[in-house]
């Protein structure tokens, strides 16, 4: 698909569709008011029997033609003026789309009234690379991925995206644009590979898709079997995939040359959870829900397409991605609860929980991405059930230290309209994690359950990292308005504009 920023009157725009955004404060709009006098008034007709009242997410679709150089003209409410953000702009582009299910077009332009840019600081060229975002990846739907012949029950894929602004620095808004596109593009890839069953995708399914990323950007890449990850002392990493017939992968992609550091002198690694199914292993889980446990990769699906996202925007620059990937099963070769271990770092950690296998292979994939050079680290994790019930579908819950490398993060995340709220890291809880047998254990007792997923992390880093629990915020469980049901690639836009920091 193709992106441009135009400066035009909405009018002026040729196109299948042109979008309008319509606010429910229905502040005056020199432009729009133009553009309804021109389409006979019916924008404000819409607007009085409540068929078009801005209500967020409510639409219109309307005839065109005559004084536009559109066909159709899509109203689509997005609620208060003063409540857009950089959350609410990438659903705007979400939100088209998705009412578009069944549309023909190809040729869809967006009216992006400056307006929209004041509010809660958002600015033209995030308010473009945010819609632009939206929009692509409002043309993915993860219920396409095993099916055929089902055009007309997910989004159209366009041919041209044109996004309409007053005026502006036409190339800079063009450019910004085509980032979020691109960035749309990566979570797209990530949702994909996330939402994928757990008999299609093994460790070694993960594996060939870093391959292949490697290869087409590139990047090299490590992958390491059961004897070289054993061998290296990854006890917690062994640990978890023992149940299976599917042998652990430990996968990594390197960008920028062994040894090379930004010229920042930091090396970023993202780690990201590869479990492809998570039974739970001998300490199984109940059988409600427990296929939602085929997107327990989540974190590694997001850190390998981010990888191939920031080769496209900024080829050469050191980085990393660590996928450590696994199976939990049940079976005669499982860890048991009550299993001691040895860490990569060489702590020994008793397994008391075999459904706590998450933190297992995320410690030692944090040791070995330090080992490896990295100066700061990322991990992300569909880690506990506790970070949903907390913080529901919507919010990232994370950790991080020390505080000034969680702002950094964060505010990473709040420029690309992603949300995140930081739990305290409380010492106190850890002597609930000691064990009589080991260093500490892998769970203990359900109070405080989240700030000890985190305490335990803690335990194998010793540089700046950042935890982002994603297990509520991964995929949904309902289409929404402005996004599809399944995987959302949640935090792949963050860890880009992380590694890019700032370029
Ligand atoms: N993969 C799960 C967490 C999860 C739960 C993700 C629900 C998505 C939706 C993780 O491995 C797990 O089982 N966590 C346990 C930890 C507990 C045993 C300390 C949990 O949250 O119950
Ligand atoms: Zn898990
Ligand atoms: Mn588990």
């Amino acid at each position: 698909m193709q992106v441009r920023v135009v400066a035009a009157r909405p009018w002026d725009v040729e196109a299948d569709i042109l979008a309008v955004p319509i606010t429910s404060d229905a502040p005056s709009d020199e432009l729009l008011a133009e553009l309804d006098r021109r389409l006979g008034g019916s924008l404000g007709s819409y607007r009085a029997i409540g068929e078009l009242d801005g209500k967020a997410w409510r639409s219109a679709m309307l005839a065109g033609g005559g004084e536009t150089g559109v066909d159709w003209v899509l109203g689509m409410g997005i609620g208060v003026l003063g409540e857009q953000t950089r959350v609410t702009a990438p659903r705007i582009g979400g939100a088209l789309m998705r009412r578009l299910i069944g549309v023909s077009v190809g040729r869809l332009a967006v009216w992006l009234p400056s307006s929209l840019a004041e509010t809660d600081g958002v600015g033209a060229a995030a308010l473009v690379e945010l819609v632009a975002r939206g929009v692509v990846e409002g043309m993915a739907d993860p219920y396409a991925i095993y099916r055929e012949d089902i055009e007309r029950e997910v989004p159209p894929q366009l041919d041209e995206l044109i996004l309409c602004v007053v005026d502006g620095d036409l190339k800079a808004l063009g450019a910004a644009a085509e980032r979020g596109a691109i960035i749309g593009e990566g979570g797209n890839r990530a949702r994909r590979l996330a939402q994928r069953s757990s008999n299609d995708v093994s460790p070694d399914v993960l594996a060939d898709e870093a391959s292949a990323i490697a290869a087409e950007h590139g990047l090299a890449a490590t992958i390491l079997g059961p004897e070289q990850a054993a061998e290296l002392g990854m006890g917690m990493f062994m640990a978890v995939g023992r149940g299976s017939d599917n042998p652990p992968r430990f996968i990594s992609l390197r960008s920028g040359g062994a040894g090379h550091t930004g010229s920042n002198g930091r090396l970023l690694a993202m780690v990201g959870k590869g479990v492809t199914f998570d039974s739970g292993g001998i300490s199984i889980k109940p059988s409600d829900r427990m296929e939602e446990m085929k997107m327990d990769k989540t974190g590694a699906c997001t850190v390998l397409a981010a990888m191939a996202t920031v080769a496209r925007l900024a080829p050469g620059l050191p980085l990393m991605a660590v996928a450590p990937a696994v199976e939990n099963m049940p079976g005669p070769h499982s860890t048991r609860p009550g299993d001691v271990v040895r860490a990569l770092n060489g702590k020994v950690v008793e397994v008391n929980n075999t459904d706590a296998e998450g933190r297992l292979i995320l410690g030692d994939a944090l040791t070995w991405a330090e080992q490896q050079g990295a100066t700061h680290l990322v991990d992300v994790a569909t880690l506990t059930g506790a970070v949903e019930r907390a913080f529901g579908k919507l919010i990232t819950g994370g950790f991080g230290t020390p505080q000034a490398w969680w702002d950094e993060v964060s505010a990473a995340g709040e420029r690309q309209g992603e949300r995140y709220w930081q739990i305290p890291l409380i010492d106190d809880y850890k002597a609930e994690m000691e064990s009589w047998y080991a260093d500490l254990q892998n769970s203990s007792s359900p109070e405080g359950s989240l700030i000890k997923s985190g305490l335990f992390l803690r335990e194998f880093v010793t540089r700046p990292w950042a935890h982002l629990d994603i297990a509520g915020t991964a995929y949904l469980r309902k289409n929404m308005p402005w996004g599809a049901r399944g995987a959302t690639g949640v935090s792949h836009a963050t860890l880009v504009e992380l590694a890019l920091n700032g370029a």
